[in-house]
Formats: structure tokens, C-alpha cells, sequence
């Protein structure tokens, strides 16, 4: 079974990303299932109604979100319907939404997980013991357990990566928009990279117009962000996965941009 994950998707540049190669890289690589990150799809902050459906037809199967899930107000009209959306499991109770979605391969029931992380982010319930608790629920159903671990610190990421080494098939870190090289299937069969990366504008500064954030370090007064224009990147990663046991057996990267071209 193979997983075909990209990372956080970014205003429009990142959705043409998506709608000029996610086909290719699908007929290229044949996963089984396809997972996006979708929480700056929407210019940058959340996603609407419309740019989820977009995700799915361009062969999307679940999208996962991140700290920007209620950016964009037009998601209460539709997460409760949104059957293939999950945003971090460990936001607190009474959130609307799922934190954990199965899908069906082929009669192969597989668990897509959204966590969050506290570091330098907002202070929510414990993504450890939140994957602890979804993990034993989910394992009752299938061994197949993907984890998209939305956070800032690095630690925070590699020491969830240890964590559930053996009990989930992958934890692919999102949110800090730039893609780290350390993939690797850890000892006891789970699929690890800190970071994904960005899908989205290639020469901004994690997507955002780069002069505005220069600014900001300079000035450190408040600025509007906007999404840079010109060239795309795609970012994403490519997990094997042995349905029988759940463990992975292969995680490669896979980044699209100007430097970095699509090998067809
Ligand atoms: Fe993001
Ligand atoms: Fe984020």
C-alpha cells in the first residue's frame, strides 16, 4: 500500500501546484491513497466549501489541516459535512469537526490522524496522550494509521516521530512550509519526516509575499499578508506501507519547483 502525502497547500499558486501535478505524480507513482494538507488553501489561511471539493476532484482522498483550520469562517458551514476532513484530533472537546477519519482501500480500512503541537503554538490538550488515546481506538480497526503531525518545533515532531515508532504507519510533520531531509523509516516501522514543506508560492517566505515579511523583521510592526506571486513548488512524500503489518517499508521525498524540476 502506498501513501502519496503533500504538504500544506498555499493559496492559489499552491492549488494550480496541485491541479498541474498531483494528476502527474498519481499516474507516476500509483498510490493507494492520496492525503493533502489543506489549512492555507484558502489564500493562505483555512480552506472554503469549494477549494475542498477542488482538493478532492484534483485526487485528493482526505485533507488535513493545522493551527489555521478556522481562518476562514466558511468552514462552519461545512466541516460537519465534510466526510474527509480532519483537523488536529487534540483541539479541545466540544470542537467541531473530526481529528480522525477511516477510508477504505480496497477493503483495507486505513486511520488518517491530524495532531497539533504546543511549541510556539497555541496551547491546547496533549497531542501524546491525545495519539495514545486515538491510536488504541483506531488499532482495534486496521494497522494502517497515517499521522499528520502539524507543528513548529522540531523536537516537538521528531519526539512524536519516537513516540509512535511501531504503533502508526507514518508521521509526516507539517506547518513550518519548509521541507527538512530527514526522512526515514525509524526501527520499529514508522515512516518519519519532520517536515514536509510547502505546495505553494516558491519565491515567497512560506508563501507569504516576501518583501511584507522582511518588513516585519525589520520594522517588527504588524503586517497584512498576501500570498508572493510568480512560480509554484510542490512538496510531498511517497510511503510504502505493508497492509499486512501496517509498517512502512520505504518513505521518499518528492519536491517540484524551479530548481528542482518534475522527472516525468
Ligand atoms: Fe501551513
Ligand atoms: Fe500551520
Amino acid at each position: 500500500m502506498r501513501f502519496l502525502f503533500v504538504g500544506d497547500v498555499y493559496g492559489k499558486t499552491g492549488r494550480q501546484m496541485i491541479q498541474t501535478y498531483l494528476p502527474r505524480l498519481k499516474s507516476k507513482y500509483r498510490p493507494s491513497l492520496t492525503i493533502v494538507n489543506g489549512e492555507n488553501a484558502a489564500g493562505g489561511r483555512g480552506i472554503t466549501e469549494e477549494i475542498y471539493k477542488f482538493l478532492m476532484t484534483q485526487g485528493a482522498d482526505v485533507i488535513t489541516m493545522g493551527n489555521h483550520t478556522w481562518d476562514n469562517k466558511a468552514i462552519f458551514e461545512f466541516i460537519e459535512d465534510a466526510k474527509r476532513m480532519v483537523r488536529p484530533a487534540n483541539f479541545p472537546e466540544e470542537t467541531p469537526g473530526n481529528g480522525i477519519v477511516y477510508v477504505n482501500f480496497n477493503g483495507q480500512e486505513v486511520a488518517v490522524i491530524n495532531l497539533q503541537g504546543r511549541v510556539f503554538l497555541p496551547a491546547i490538550d496533549c497531542p501524546f496522550k491525545k495519539a495514545d488515546a486515538l491510536i488504541e481506538e483506531a488499532r482495534k480497526r486496521t494497522p494502517i494509521l497515517f499521522v499528520d503531525f502539524h507543528a513548529e518545533a522540531t523536537s516537538e515532531k521528531l519526539a512524536m516521530g519516537w513516540y509512535l515508532d511501531g504503533r502508526v504507519s507514518a508521521v509526516v510533520g507539517t506547518h513550518t512550509h519548509v521541507p527538512t531531509a530527514d526522512e526515514r523509516v525509524l526501527p520499529d516501522g514508522t515512516a518519519y519526516v519532520t517536515d514536509v514543506g510547502m505546495t505553494g508560492p516558491y519565491n515567497g517566505i512560506i508563501g507569504v509575499n516576501r518583501d511584507t515579511i522582511i518588513n516585519r523583521f525589520i520594522t517588527a510592526m504588524p503586517t497584512r499578508f498576501e500570498s508572493e506571486a510568480g512560480p509554484g513548488q510542490l512538496a510531498a512524500v511517497i510511503i510504502d506501507v505493508n497492509p499486512e503489518t501496517g509498517k512502512a517499508t520505504k518513505i521518499q521525498r518528492k519536491l517540484i519547483n524551479d530548481d528542482h524540476p518534475f522527472d516525468e
